[in-house]
């Protein structure tokens, strides 16, 4: 392998910059104002695979934005990775909290910040690299199929249509996901697990206009004050969620594999230090690693209603409105919580208001087995180029299209990510470490070459 690490070494700087151009198009697939964008961002990635020595790439039209598709087949008989990706971002507002725009990439102490360094077009471009310098090295041991999307940040409504209609297409013998994170960069670790979601809005109304809140205030329902009240009362006092069979399908973990799992190195007051909070808050009677990964919840992510403009207004709102969701875990169904929700969410809904329960995506939570071939020539991979054994952890987010890969297509996914938690997805400032992404770019081509060896013993 001396060659290809010569390779990459000798085009670090031109991996980087080509990075930079990639998240400088603002692919924004939640924002319709950034269509051609997200557009722009997939033949950009559609035309590196093809430079990089993919036999074939193009551009997959769906119902919403297209799936680049790329691949080299070198020998049939030879085994396939297929890699999944997503070159789609997260909107990347509050603008005013960025200390330098999200869409002007700049490198700074190390790492690049910009939306989507590291979730996901950072993790991306690093198997385009590798793919690249296998290529270029003449390494490239075993098949490999390339399905970038670009919808993923909104539930991926359109590639599970595309997998379903194309499974002789994407035949393989393993998923390569990097869209996930290690514990710090010296403690490498393999995602193993992601949680589902059941995501839902809610919308309250009372009076059917907006009231003087003088005039008709204590003597009519008042949505805000209503609706508050509702989502209080979703969890009790243990933090416990209270909605009727919600816990129902939760595989409690054993004894045994609990104890494993408070052996994964974590320091709570760094946690909380990092997020400048006094204590941490949570599930009665699980640890905060616990809590993130192996434990369902319901948290809201948006509220709105009444007046928020400048200075006071006094009014009784018509309406309130919230965005909840909910993270499952093994064996909880996205379809069945959602349901449950949505029953009792009405249920408690007091008289003199209107409830309004309504779904948006959903998808199942996923566990990555170890002791495949696939999971081993991971651990090696990250082994070698880290210098450590990686640790298998449970994590907190979704990429509901696992699951779907799973029951349409038979493959098991390996998530070797190389993100940090502190890396703020989805959050201004978001940033990917160089370390990480040339440490990715190097880790590939070991997984590569440790899987077609382990598959064709
Ligand atoms: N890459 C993340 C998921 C992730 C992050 C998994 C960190 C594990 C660790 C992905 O892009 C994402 O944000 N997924 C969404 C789900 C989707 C349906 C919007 C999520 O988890 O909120
Ligand atoms: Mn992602
Ligand atoms: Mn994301």
């Amino acid at each position: 392998m001396q060659d290809i690490q010569h390779y990459i070494q000798e085009n670090k700087d031109k991996f980087l910059t080509e990075l930079l151009d990639l998240l400088r198009i603002p692919s924004v697939s939640a924002d319709s104002k950034f269509k051609a964008d997200v557009r722009k961002a997939a033949e950009f990635i559609c035309e590196k695979l093809k430079t990089a020595g993919a036999d074939s790439a193009e551009i997959c039209e769906t119902a919403g934005f297209p799936i680049v598709y790329g691949e080299k087949i070198i020998d049939a008989a030879l085994p396939t990775i297929l890699v999944y990706g997503h070159y789609d971002v997260q909107p990347a507002d509050p603008y005013e909290l960025w200390n330098s725009p999200p869409f002007e990439p700049v490198v700074k102490e190390e790492k690049i910040y910009a939306r989507g360094s590291c979730d996901d077009k950072g993790q991306v471009y690093m198997h385009l690299k590798a793919f690249e310098a296998m290529m270029a090295t003449n390494t490239l041991p075993c098949n490999v199929k390339f399905m970038i999307e670009g919808e993923e940040e909104v539930g991926s409504d359109n590639l599970g249509t595309f997998v379903k209609s194309n499974k002789e297409k994407l035949q393989a013998d393993v998923i390569l996901i990097s869209d996930t994170a290690i514990i710090a960069n010296d403690i490498p670790s393999i995602d193993v697990g992601l949680r589902g979601l059941s995501y839902m809005e809610v919308e309250v109304t009372g009076a059917n206009r907006d009231l003087h809140s003088g005039v008709y205030g204590g003597a009519v329902a008042n949505p805000i004050n209503v609706l508050s009240k509702m989502i209080a009362s979703l969890h009790d006092e243990n933090n416990h969620i209270s909605i009727p069979a919600f816990y129902d399908d939760v595989v409690e973990l054993s004894g045994e594999e609990r104890e494993a799992m408070a052996k994964t190195p974590f320091n709570l007051e760094e946690y909380k230090k990092d997020l400048d909070i006094d204590e941490v808050r949570g599930e009665k009677g699980y640890s905060t690693i616990e809590r993130a990964s192996i434990r369902p919840t319901l948290d809201v992510n948006g509220i709105w209603g009444g007046y928020i403009g400048e200075g006071a207004k006094t009014v009784l709102p018509s309406k309130a409105f919230a965005k909840i969701s909910m993270r499952l875990v093994p064996d909880q169904q996205s379809d069945k919580i959602t349901e449950l929700f949505t029953k009792h969410f009405e249920s408690i809904a007091p008289e003199g208001v209107k409830v309004k329960v309504r779904a948006h995506h959903g998808g199942e939570p996923y566990v990555t087995p170890t002791d495949s071939i696939a999971y081993l020539a991971a651990e090696k991979a990250m082994e070698e180029s880290f210098g450590k054994k990686p640790v298998p952890t449970r994590g907190g987010g979704s990429i509901p299209i696992v699951a779907l890969f799973e029951k349409e297509l038979g493959l098991k996914t390996v998530l070797m990510g190389f993100g940090l938690d502190t890396d703020a997805i989805h959050s201004p400032n978001e940033h990917f470490g160089l370390f990480n992404f040339y440490k990715g770019i190097e880790t590939i081509p070991l997984f590569f070459k440790y899987f077609s060896e382990e598959s064709s013993k």
